[in-house]
């Protein structure tokens, strides 16, 4: 039985998020500058979108660029840059061919201008797919979002189109970036890091973590499918207790 026939079609997470780690590290494996690693991750994005696609995930969210990235090398940064306007305009003509619909999530204005406009087109070009949504996170950071979030709802209360008494975990999760998306059931982190890297902190509430000491540029569909498999034999509680989710 293959690995891929071992995954319950019927217990399938309908959002997993990712966090696309250790491109540096396997890069200095073999020899290389950190770039070569993050060229070498585009592999590995292709067949996890192509995986979640076939499967029938109907979200999948790419940790691509925090926050926190912009305090990189310069040169780190504008290479990952460029590499991403590239893989963008090459890879589109692909999302529309499977069907897989785009969208970013994060402080996208603070991206260079070209990156913006290829994102904005390849948003524009796929929005009408709908068997996958391909979500990345570009300059993203969940304690951006939440502050942006606040921003917005005091924003609404000084201009009294929202009373604070009305405020609830809704009125939050519907001013995030990624409102309208459900949840992440599962976060995967590879390269061995165990932590969450200021990613989604309110989306990932009750995610099931996983964690692979693979390199992302090494990471495969089988990989991912193991990664479904783990999270499909959890018992997910949710507070309660295990007797009461069997009766
Ligand atoms: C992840 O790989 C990609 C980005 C953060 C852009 P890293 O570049 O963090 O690789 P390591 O963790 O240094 O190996
Ligand atoms: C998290 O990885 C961000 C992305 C994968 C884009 P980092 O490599 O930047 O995280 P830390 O610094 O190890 O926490
Ligand atoms: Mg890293």
């Amino acid at each position: 039985m293959s690995l891929k026939e071992k995954i319950n079609p019927s217990k399938l997470p309908q959002h997993i998020a990712i966090i696309m780690d250790g491109n540096g590290r396997w890069a200095k494996q073999h020899g290389a500058e950190r770039i070569y690693g993050h060229e070498n991750g585009v592999k590995s994005v292709r067949e996890v979108t192509e995986a979640a696609a076939e499967l029938g995930v109907k979200y999948i969210t790419l940790y691509a660029f925090s926050t926190e990235n912009w305090n990189r090398p310069q040169a780190e940064v504008i290479a990952l840059m460029q590499l991403l306007v590239h893989t963008i305009s090459i890879e589109t003509a692909t999302l529309n061919k499977n069907n897989i619909r785009l969208l970013a999530i994060g402080d996208l204005k603070s991206l260079p201008q070209d990156c913006y406009h290829e994102l904005q087109e390849a948003i524009e070009k796929t929005k009408n797919n709908t068997r996958t949504t391909l979500v990345l996170a570009l300059s993203y950071s969940a304690r951006w979002e939440l502050t942006d979030a606040v921003k917005q709802i005091a924003e609404k209360i000084e201009n009294k189109t929202l009373s604070a008494k009305d405020i609830n975990e809704n009125t939050i999760t519907s001013h995030l970036s990624t409102a309208g998306i459900p949840e992440p059931e599962l976060m995967i982190r590879t390269s061995g890091e165990h932590r969450i890297s200021n990613f989604l902190l309110w989306q990932l509430a009750y995610s099931e973590l996983y964690f692979t000491d693979k390199l992302w540029p090494d990471f495969r569909k089988e990989d991912f499918y193991e990664a479904i498999i783990d999270y499909q034999h959890r018992e997910r509680r949710f507070g309660k207790t295990s007797e009461q989710l069997i009766s």
